[in-house]
């Protein structure tokens, strides 16, 4: 951080709090702190991973998402990849603000749903999107998808999964066995920090049986963090 960014600190804040209220304010300052400590950030800063989302969300992230080009070339080259499978209908569990949902639209045809527990993300996915035809958007719980077993040719995760602790980890794993029917489509990074879990998702599928279509880094950003991009047959007549 130069000087003048240093400088500018004070001045961000008050507009933090004036824009988001205290709650923010906090959330961004603590995100801010304890770089050295990811445990003890884990701690004070991601005990809720919807709480997190719900402050995280909103204009600030999405500037700052939206400034980086290897992050838009990433869901570019994924969107190619999951069309490549010709898939007739998909959900995007952890839509976010819907740049996912936005390539995807811009390559298939088929249905789309985004859900995400974050109303932050949702309502900033509703005005993203406005010009999107043909999509849906549902707030919800990976690990407790409202919808029925088999809705979904396809179910995509793309940085979700890692974002929530072990054991619910584990039932949005088992509610996108319930609820797709042909293909899983992951990109899930592999590296821990305070707010990301990291897991191997492809060896998850391969561990219960099931085979990979594809499994490799994403050639795109090499510079991000490890990331997985993996496509699980989920196989069942
Ligand atoms: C890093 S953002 C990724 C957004 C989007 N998938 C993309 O690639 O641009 C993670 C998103 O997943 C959502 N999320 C994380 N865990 C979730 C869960 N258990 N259920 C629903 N949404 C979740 C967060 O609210 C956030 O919007």
């Amino acid at each position: 951080m130069n000087g003048f960014e240093r400088a500018a600190l004070p001045l961000k804040a008050i507009r933090a709090l004036r824009d988001r209220g205290p709650s923010y304010a906090w959330h961004k300052a603590m995100r801010r702190s304890f770089g050295r400590w990811p445990s003890i950030k884990r701690r004070l800063l991601y005990a809720d991973p919807r709480t997190y989302w719900t402050l995280r969300g909103g204009d600030e992230y999405f500037r700052e998402q939206e400034g980086q080009p290897a992050r838009s070339a990433r869901a570019h080259w994924m969107a190619e990849r999951i069309a490549a499978y010709a898939p007739t209908s998909i959900l995007e569990i952890g839509c976010g603000y819907g740049k996912q949902l936005r390539a995807l639209r811009a390559r298939v045809s088929c249905p789309l749903v985004g859900l995400d527990f974050s109303d932050s993300q949702l309502q900033l996915a509703a005005s993203y999107l406005g010009d999107v035809a043909d999509f849906r958007l549902v707030k919800g719980s990976g690990d407790c998808l409202p919808f029925p077993d088999r809705s979904f040719d396809l179910v995509l995760t793309s940085a979700v999964i890692l974002h929530n602790p072990p054991p619910v980890a584990e039932r949005i794993r088992e509610e996108i066995l319930r609820v797709g029917c042909r293909w899983a489509a992951h990109n899930e990074d592999l590296d821990t920090t305070y707010n990301r879990y990291g897991y191997d998702t492809a060896a998850w599928y391969v561990a219960r049986g099931y085979s990979l279509a594809e499994k490799g880094p994403i050639p795109v950003d090499p510079a991000g963090p490890p990331s997985q991009f993996s496509v699980a047959q989920l196989c069942r007549s």
